[in-house]
Parts: structure tokens; sequence; C-alpha cells
């Protein structure tokens, strides 16, 4: 792994750097592949205000994880429950701009998959942009396999195709 990262996790604090990541990757790696105007309003503030309600309200079978290098964060995993008591699910995962490609995305989902290991989670998914071929060779990489099912997201009169991976937790 990139020298001197610390995976931890994150404190209501951490959020607005979160959504600062967020806003900066969608725009960077997603451009091309979701509306650009919807990429070009994407608003931090909204956003952080949305996600600091979400982790005060967070299931005790949640977590957010941060990656941070010299105290600053450069990258974040949130996993938590899916549909049923067996089946976690990776939220979200996203690396800075300038740290991705570092190996830092794979140690977070390592971290992530483990922390769904030990609240007892026999199986993964995760639903990701199905016309993102960093995302989903990053997935299938690190051996995860497509089920195939796909849904289509709207939001804010836009929408997005994604597809569903899923990986056993069982070693
Ligand atoms: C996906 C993401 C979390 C991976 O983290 P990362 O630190 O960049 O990834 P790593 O360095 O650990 O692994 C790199 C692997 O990802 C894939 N990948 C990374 N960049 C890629 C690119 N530009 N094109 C295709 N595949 C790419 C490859 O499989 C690559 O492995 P390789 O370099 O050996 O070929 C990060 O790139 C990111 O934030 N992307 C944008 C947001 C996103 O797609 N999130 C996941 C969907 S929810």
């Amino acid at each position: 792994m990139t020298k001197d990262i610390i995976i931890r996790e994150a404190k209501f604090e951490d959020i607005k750097y979160m959504t600062e990541i967020n806003v900066r990757t969608w725009q960077y790696a997603f451009k091309g592949l979701i509306d650009q105007d919807y990429l070009d309003n994407l608003n931090i503030e909204e956003r952080t205000k949305k996600w600091e309600e979400l982790y005060l309200k967070r299931s005790p079978k949640t977590r957010y994880l941060v990656a941070e290098q010299d105290n600053k964060i450069v990258g974040f995993c949130n996993v938590g429950p899916d549909s049923d008591d067996n089946t976690g699910r990776v939220y979200s995962i996203y690396m800075d701009t300038q740290f991705m490609d570092k190996g830092i995305g794979t140690e977070l989902l390592i971290k992530g998959l483990e922390n769904l290991r030990g609240i007892g989670f026999k199986d993964a998914v995760v639903w990701t942009l199905a016309n993102s071929s960093r995302s989903r060779n990053f997935y299938e990489k690190n051996g995860w396999i497509s089920d195939g099912k796909m849904e289509t997201i709207t939001r804010d009169k836009i929408s997005y195709d994604v597809i569903r991976y899923k990986k056993s937790l069982r070693s």
C-alpha cells in the first residue's frame, strides 16, 4: 500500500471532506458517463447536510471508513446492511482524484469487507455505474462477480443505470 496511509472510522467532522471528494470524483470519473449539467450542478453543501443527517442516524451495522494521509482524507468507503440479515453492502467507495490508481481503493475495499464480515454478514453486494469501466474493472479485479441485475436510478430528472456485483464473505 501507498506509504503512510491510515484507514480509520470516520468522525462527524470528516463528512464534509468526504462529500467534497464525492463531488470532485463524480465530476472527474463520471464525465461523459452522466449528464454534464447534473455533474456541474452537484452541490457540496447540500450533500454535506444530507450525509451528516445520514451519519447521525446510521444503523449500528453501518461503518464509515476513511483513508487518511498526512492528516488529510484522501478516500472513503461506507458499508452496511443490504436487504437481509446475511447480506452486507458497499454503499460507496471513492478516492480523491489525485489518489486514484495507487492501490488505496483496494485497501479501503478490503477493510470495508473485513468490517462486514466482522458484523456477521455472509455475502456482500455493490451497485455500480453500469457504463463505468473504471469501477467495474476495480470490482472484477477484486474478485466481485456481476449477477447481471440492473436498475435505473432517477435523480433530479436525470437517469443512469447501475449494475449489481456480488462477493462471498465466507472464507
Ligand atoms: C474505483 C476506485 C474506488 C478505485 O480506487 P483506486 O485506489 O483508484 O483503485 P486501485 O489503485 O486500488 O485499483 C486500481 C484498479 O482499478 C481499476 N481501474 C482504475 N483506474 C482505471 C481506469 N482509468 N480505467 C479502467 N480501470 C481502472 C483497474 O482494475 C485497476 O487495476 P490495475 O491498475 O491493476 O489495472 C477509484 O478509482 C474511484 O474513486 N473511482 C471513481 C468512483 C467510483 O467509480 N467508485 C466506485 C463505484 S461506487
